[in-house]
């Protein structure tokens, strides 16, 4: 048999995955290494056009996301976040211990930073002085165990179809007080802190302190509570969260109260399920306590 080196310019994938069969049989039998699965979540309109996507490569322990992209018209609407979102949680699912990404840094590396990602390594010497940015996250469980709390990075907003649940803001005292008033006879009998009517200023200054102790994260009052707004009218919906955090015994208390007028609609259970999903997936709880009368506001 006589064999020859031909150059091709941009070879077939079928071509290429051949010479990638060969590499995996090879792992296979240097390591006994499982074959790596690929994966893309594409965004889709109503014609099945692609208007977006990520995908990448789970492999031997780690989740690469080679390609994401979304069409310009709908940048900024948070479908990139959400994107890896999704491949962060089949990682988790998939008990991978780092997800991990690259990029110019004229591309998307704020982004990912954003994201809680870090920069592992750097390569310099591409055209335009490019800097090509290797990036990871680390998924493992315990990652909170050793980490100061004050570092800890948690992804927000949480969303549901409905609802927007996110970290109390300055000025969000109004309408947290208003929605406390409309439902402060039920909220008397059963929450051990509404004792007495807040005035505005007392529900801002909960706002200002919740909004402080999620950049601090002290296992103390006001903890980390979550206002719920309505995603269509940005209407203040009630009050969620975590309190009683142990990152070593992987458990977390929870508390809920939500305004007389959005009662008997289904939206808290909407809540509940999100921020308990949320704590599974990204917080690496395994053991959630609900306690009646307990919540912090
Ligand atoms: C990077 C990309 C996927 C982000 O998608 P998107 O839907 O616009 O992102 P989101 O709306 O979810 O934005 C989330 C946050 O990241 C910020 N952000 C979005 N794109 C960014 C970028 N390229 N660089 C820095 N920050 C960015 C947003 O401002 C937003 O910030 P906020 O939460 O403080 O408001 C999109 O800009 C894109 O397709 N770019 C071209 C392809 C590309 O560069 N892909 C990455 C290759 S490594």
């Amino acid at each position: 048999m006589k064999y020859i080196i031909h150059y091709e310019k941009n070879p077939g994938a079928s071509d290429i995955q051949f010479l990638n069969d060969g590499i995996m049989k090879e792992h296979k039998i240097k390591k006994d290494m499982k074959s790596p699965d690929f994966f893309a979540y594409f965004i889709r309109d109503d014609q099945g056009q692609i208007a977006g996507g990520c995908a990448g490569d789970n492999m031997y322990g780690g989740l690469f996301v080679g390609q994401l992209w979304v069409r310009e018209d709908l940048r900024g609407k948070g479908y990139g976040k959400q994107l890896m979102s999704l491949a962060e949680d089949l990682a988790i699912k998939s008990q991978c211990r780092f997800i991990a990404v690259n990029t110019f840094e004229w591309e998307a590396l704020s982004f990912y930073k954003k994201l809680g990602f870090y920069v592992e390594f750097k390569r310099s010497g591409f055209d335009k002085d490019s800097v090509f940015y290797f990036l990871r996250k680390d998924l493992i469980s315990g990652k909170y165990e050793s980490m100061k709390p004050i570092l800890l990075d948690f992804l927000m907003p949480i969303m549901t179809p409905r609802l927007i649940l996110r970290p109390p803001q300055t000025g969000d005292g109004v309408v947290v007080n208003e929605a406390v008033l409309e439902s402060f006879d039920q909220l008397h009998q059963l929450m051990p802190w509404a004792q007495d009517r807040p005035s505005i200023h007392d529900s801002e200054e909960f706002a200002r302190q919740a909004a402080a102790n999620w950049i601090l994260k002290n296992n103390d009052e006001p903890y980390l509570p979550l206002f719920m707004f309505d995603r269509e009218e940005n209407r203040f919906v009630g009050g969620t969260g975590y309190h009683h955090y142990d990152w070593n015994a992987h458990s977390i208390e929870t508390g809920y109260w939500i305004r007389k007028s959005c009662a008997g609609q289904g939206l808290m259970t909407e809540a509940v399920n999100a921020i308990t999903q949320y704590a599974f997936k990204q917080l690496d709880i395994r053991h959630i306590t609900i306690k009646k009368h307990a919540y912090f506001c």
